[in-house]
């Protein structure tokens, strides 16, 4: 047993060794196959002996899948942010300043990477905690996740640092693993991320830890905070962090002049290109301790520190025609065909040109040499012609006026730039679009019907609309080419799951224009059932949360069209979900209680405040009426909100309050079997205090 417990530590200190050879220096020393063998070793004996496996196991590299939900935590030391600017001048004028203020002084120059900030703090050489940014004062407890990160040394080696000390960096994830995730993501038919940033800190926040194992994160590191760090500048501190194991930079420069600084950032504006992962801009920070004290700090960001933002990276190529794409709902889309080109780490041969103005505005032609620059969307825009380059016998371009797919004559929507082909029973690409949103994962999430064996059906008149997927003959499906018998019951079988989708995922499938998940949901917790939904009017629509004038007569249209509403009617003959489902209660507390959240909370966000009033039992309402029975109220809560509150004299709680109020209740089991509860009505404006 002993010669076991011996035996685990040895494990440890092997691979977190062989960790940081691998992941800090890309210098491995021994066999991944050697590596996971000593893994599993470590694996087994800590499955004997649990209770002394240590929390910072190379073991918790791997991740588990048990989710987590991520408690708010406050930061000891405040993480600000940066001021910013694009201007090489306004960054000379942030020099003299400083000059000014202090005197000759050296900057430290660094990278800024693009991607989502971290926390993490070290006692006695342990890894104990990694914190998202949050606002800048809490953030989330990622630290399951972080543990997960190659580069994260989950204990550092060296000597010299605090004893308790936490050092901040950027999660990144580089394009390498970026290319991968998305590709990966593109043949599960999941929505692609639309950069690394999106992308790190996404997968950051995602409640499997073995998920985001997965996902390549990098983490690079570059600022201190603590009491005792043990040198007075920044980047000797830096330097010492790299020896305790921390992925540090090393594209930084000790620059003494505005001359200095602008070399330094005119060199990386191109020399980012070739690294290998996202990067938008330069930052300059003053390196003494001493002289960051005397420059203090704004609300928001230090006064010793700014980022020098690069222009977006654009890249020039020749536009070689144009697509014309139509979606489920009839909208097209232009998109143009480019000469393949490098731009920010990717190869690009497809831009979007969003709609007929645009190529008016920017009289962009066929041929032309375009820019395109890419934005926060997936794919890169052209932002304009290099009009020098255009050739002589070039013709202004010519938009359609006739739908690609069936023939069938646009039309354009007051109020919209884009095109529509009105055509929606029987253009394919729409029909097999509603289909395809439909059976999608966050719809109904019916597992073998991608996009083309939707084509094969619709093309085998196996299915017209989505209401057909629900009386698929299983021997006309087996006989298709390409599906056979058991892809067949694949599909069935998914199609009679689907049956159980609950009802908010649904009413998104059902594709009705601009109600999108979010919209769903809101929807579906404000009317309960789609027949209410259905005999809405628009007035009782836009009374719901998120649902404006817009919305509401999308979906008034929908369920005044024939054809929706007899496909309404086979989708509930076959047993789908119409109605909300009524979740179990964590507590009866808030039964028949109606409640308005407002303002800013210490421990949690809005949405989780409002998720409790739900789960305690009662109902969230928008705005202060006599229908309300008592307020949250937040930091910051509205002044006039407060007036009404007060002179309708609605009690008002704070989030402790609150919080009492509903650990007092009584477990509950549904929502239906519980009775309204009474809560103590004030009967003179009472503020904050109810017990
Ligand atoms: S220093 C008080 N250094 O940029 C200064 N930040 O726009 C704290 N960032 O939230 C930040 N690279 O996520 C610093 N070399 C670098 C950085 C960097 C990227 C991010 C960081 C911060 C954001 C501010």
């Amino acid at each position: 047993m002993h010669d076991e417990l011996r035996r685990m530590e040895e494990l440890t200190k092997l691979l977190d060794y062989h960790s940081h050879k691998y992941y800090i220096e890309s210098a491995p020393e021994i066999s991944d196959f050697e590596f996971d063998a000593m893994l599993r070793e470590l694996q087994d004996l800590e499955a004997k002996y649990p209770e002394a496996a240590d929390p910072n196991s190379p073991t918790k590299r791997v991740g588990s899948d048990l989710t987590s939900e991520f408690q708010s935590v406050e930061h000891r030391f405040p993480m600000q942010s940066l001021s910013n600017t694009y201007s090489m001048e306004e960054l000379g004028e942030w020099i003299e300043r400083i000059v000014r203020e202090i005197g000759e002084v050296e900057f430290v120059c660094e990278l800024k990477f693009d991607g989502t900030a971290i926390s993490l703090c070290y006692e006695n050489g342990a890894l104990q905690r990694a914190v998202t940014r949050g606002d800048g004062r809490r953030g989330d407890d990622v630290t399951n996740n972080v543990r997960t990160i190659g580069s994260v040394p989950l204990r550092l080696h060296g000597e010299g640092y605090p004893s308790i000390f936490e050092i901040r960096g950027e999660i990144i994830m580089p394009y390498a693993s970026f290319d991968r995730l998305n590709a990966e993501r593109e043949a599960a038919g999941e929505p692609l991320f639309a950069n690394p940033r999106n992308a790190a800190s996404g997968t950051l926040k995602n409640q499997s830890s073995q998920v985001v194992a997965h996902r390549g994160l990098d983490c690079t590191l570059y600022q201190l905070a603590g009491d005792d760090l043990p040198y007075a500048t920044h980047h000797e501190n830096l330097e010492a962090a790299r020896s305790w194991g921390f992925k540090i930079s090393s594209h930084t420069a000790i620059c003494r002049s505005r001359e200095e600084i602008e070399a330094f950032i005119n060199y990386w504006d191109v020399e980012r290109k070739n690294l290998p992962y996202a990067t938008d801009g330069i930052v300059i920070k003053v390196d003494s301790y001493a002289n960051q004290r005397t420059l203090g700090s704004t609300a928001k960001a230090p006064r010793w520190a700014v980022a020098y933002k690069f222009q977006a990276e654009r890249a020039l190529t020749k536009l070689i025609s144009v697509d014309f794409q139509v979606g489920r709902t009839g909208a097209i889309t232009p998109v143009a065909n480019l000469e393949a080109v490098q731009l920010a780490g990717t190869s690009v041969k497809r831009a979007s040109l969003h709609n007929a103005e645009q190529i008016a505005l920017m009289d962009i032609r066929l041929g032309d040499m375009v820019y395109v620059e890419k934005g926060g969307e997936i794919i890169p825009k052209i932002t304009g012609v290099e009009l020098t380059m255009r050739e002589a016998d070039s013709k202004p371009f010519e938009y359609i006026t006739h739908c690609p797919e069936c023939g069938a004559e646009l039309v354009r929507f007051e109020g919209e730039a884009k095109h529509y082909c009105p055509n929606q029973s029987d253009c394919p690409p729409q029909i097999i679009g509603r289909i395809e949103h439909f059976v999608k994962r966050k719809a109904m999430d019916i597992e073998g019907l991608g996009g083309e064996t939707i084509e094969l059906l619709w093309q085998n008149g196996l299915i017209h609309n989505i209401a057909d997927i629900y009386s698929l003959d299983p021997i006309k499906l087996a006989a298709l080419p390409r599906l056979g018998e058991k892809s067949a019951a694949n599909i069935l079988e998914g199609v009679r799951a689907s049956k159980d989708v609950p009802f908010e995922r649904v009413l998104f499938a059902l594709g009705i224009r601009f109600v999108g998940e979010t919209t769903a949901k809101y929807l579906a917790s404000h009317f309960r059932t789609l027949d209410a939904i259905a005999n809405a009017s628009l007035e009782e629509l836009a009374e719901a949360e998120e649902v404006g004038a817009k919305i509401a007569a999308a979906i008034v249209d929908y369920f005044a069209d024939d054809t929706n509403r007899q496909i309404i009617e086979v989708l509930r003959g076959a047993g789908l979900r119409f109605v909300m489902e009524e979740k179990s209660l964590r507590s009866d507390a808030l039964v028949g209680k109606s409640v308005v959240i407002s303002g800013k909370f210490e421990g949690r966000s809005r949405d989780d405040m409002k998720a409790l009033v739900e789960e305690h039992g009662g109902k969230n309402l928008a705005a202060v009426s006599a229908n309300v029975d008592f307020i949250v109220a937040g930091e910051n809560m509205g002044p006039a909100k407060r007036q009404k509150a007060e002179k309708l004299g609605i009690t008002i709680l704070n989030e402790d309050e609150f919080m009492a109020l509903i650990a007092g209740g009584n477990q509950a089991t549904t929502k239906q079997e519980t009775e309204t509860k009474e809560l103590p009505k004030a009967d003179k404006p009472v503020q904050g205090t109810l017990f």
